[in-house]
């Protein structure tokens, strides 16, 4: 098997089937773009059949369609089963796109001196999740698929997947596997390849604090009224202390510690702070007390607002006193936390420390588990043993502060673990902005793939 030579040859006709993907504005969260969802799933459809791949089917479910196909050659064989997600996030906002989000074009950076792609989705997920079909095909050409494979490409990832867990329980025996594969994570850096051994889990709320019945003259009531706004950002801001740990009630019940060993295990992988606020723009961290950065965005629960509004943000001035205040709170959960009982505590706590003088309301959204796996895993060193061969040294296992809540659900029902051999940068700018993808981590999966196959069958004999 050569998988680089075929890349070589074929490398311009991968470009461009990747752009086709990549032009369907396939927007999960947006009703208006549900055509184009639809239209996205048929397109990867009419691809995998193309490819050869067997009883391809669109499975339709309460919300976005997911997509089915299996290459079965003997029972007797190993099965592996590949997820990934054909949805993107919104564009928004959209006019710091230095391109048109859905016209993906190559332009080179000081981390891609090779060329990134530019479009959304082009990380996260079409362009990784694009990289398994490429890899099926390289299969094919140098001397066949040496076991089974099956793929699932869902259409509601950016969503919280509510209808894929359903879908499991359903379809239990078609998905049937030993291992899932999947590239929808990141990796360390070009020259240094990771695999991810941890996601975080998510517990997602939206509070509305309420105060008098209707906006208020500000001059009027202004000093003898308690003000929603003022109100929610004292609430906001009592949710730390000031260590830097979240002050919700039972918060950190059950959190799992994670060993001495373990920690000074996870801080030999390169990391470097001053890069690290380079990058984004900042001239210091925040976090927990006593814990690394690299430890705060992995190992760490977090609590963060990701967006709070009320009262007048138009042009001008108005004097006002508003009536309702609102902030949506993502929680970032790590083992031993559940996401229903984190939603509970939250609402309980953000409820005690509300003054008489407001209400407030909280509503949950999607949540999802945290998962950890571990390097001894035989489906680990066989991608392990795979970078080794393409990247010339193995992954270091990191455990990512990112959620992708089915993979939990995959080991509860459908009983197998999921490796995470993702090659997106965090540079890479997903769910933000210009988001792109590096033309040489589009390559170096595809040929880094192909080897996993080979690894684990033979692991597995
Ligand atoms: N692919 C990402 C998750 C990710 C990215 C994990 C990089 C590790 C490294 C996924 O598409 C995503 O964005 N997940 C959401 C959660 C989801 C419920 C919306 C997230 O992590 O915010
Ligand atoms: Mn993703
Ligand atoms: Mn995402």
């Amino acid at each position: 098997m050569n998988p680089k030579s075929f890349i070589d040859t074929h490398k311009e006709r991968m470009l461009n089937e990747l752009f086709e993907l990549l032009r369907i504005p396939s927007i999960s969260a947006d009703p208006a773009y549900n055509d184009q969802v639809a239209a996205c799933a048929e397109h990867i459809a009419a691809h995998m059949k193309n490819l050869g791949i067997q009883n391809v089917n669109i499975y339709p479910t309460k919300g976005h369609p997911i997509v089915y196909g299996d290459f079965l050659i003997d029972p007797a064989l190993p099965t592996v089963l590949v997820y990934g997600h054909y949805d993107v996030q919104p564009a928004d906002p959209i006019e710091l796109w230095d391109n048109d989000p859905f016209d993906p074009i190559i332009k080179a950076t000081d981390i891609h001196p090779e060329g990134a792609i530019f479009a959304r989705g082009a990380c996260d997920d079409k362009g990784q999740m694009f990289m398994h079909l490429k890899a099926f095909e390289v299969l094919q050409a140098e001397g066949g698929v040496p076991c089974n494979v099956k793929f699932m490409i869902e259409g509601e990832e950016e969503v919280g997947s509510s209808n894929l867990g359903p879908f499991l329980s359903e379809h239990k025996d078609m998905l049937a596997c030993d291992t899932i594969l999947i590239s929808d994570t990141g990796m360390i850096a070009n020259d240094t390849p990771s695999i991810t051994t941890g996601l975080r889990g998510l517990s997602y709320v939206e509070v509305e604090v309420t105060g008098p019945n209707r906006d208020l003259h500000s001059g009027l009531y202004g000093g003898a009224v308690a003000n929603p706004i003022n109100i929610l950002t004292q609430m906001v801001a009592s949710l730390h202390n000031e260590k830097g740990e979240i002050t919700v009630e039972g918060f950190y019940d059950g959190v799992e510690i994670v060993s001495d060993d373990e920690r000074a295990l996870m801080a030999q992988a390169p990391f470097s702070q001053e890069a690290f606020k380079k990058s984004i723009g900042i001239s210091d961290v925040w976090g927990e007390e006593g814990y690394s950065t690299p430890e705060r965005t992995s190992i760490r629960p977090t609590l963060d607002v990701n967006g709070i509004w009320g009262g007048y943000i138009g042009e001008g001035a108005k004097t006002v006193i508003p009536s309702k205040a609102y902030a949506k709170i993502s929680m970032r959960l790590v083992p031993g936390q559940d996401p229903d009982a984190i939603t509970e505590k939250f609402t309980q706590h953000f409820i005690n420390i509300a003054p008489a003088s407001v209400s407030v309301k909280v509503t949950p959204h999607h949540g999802g588990l945290p998962y950890v796996t571990q390097s001894t895993d035989p489906a680990y060193q066989s991608a392990s043993a795979a970078y080794e061969r393409t990247f010339g040294k193995p992954a270091l296992p990191v455990r990512s502060g990112g959620s992708i809540p089915i993979v939990a659900l995959f080991e509860q029902i459908l009983g197998a673990k999921s490796i995470l051999m993702g090659f997106g940068l965090d540079s890479d700018a997903i769910h933000s902005p210009n988001e792109h993808y590096g033309v040489f981590n589009y390559f170096k999966g595809i040929e880094t793939i192909p080897y996993f196959y080979h690894n684990y069958v033979n692991q597995m004999k």
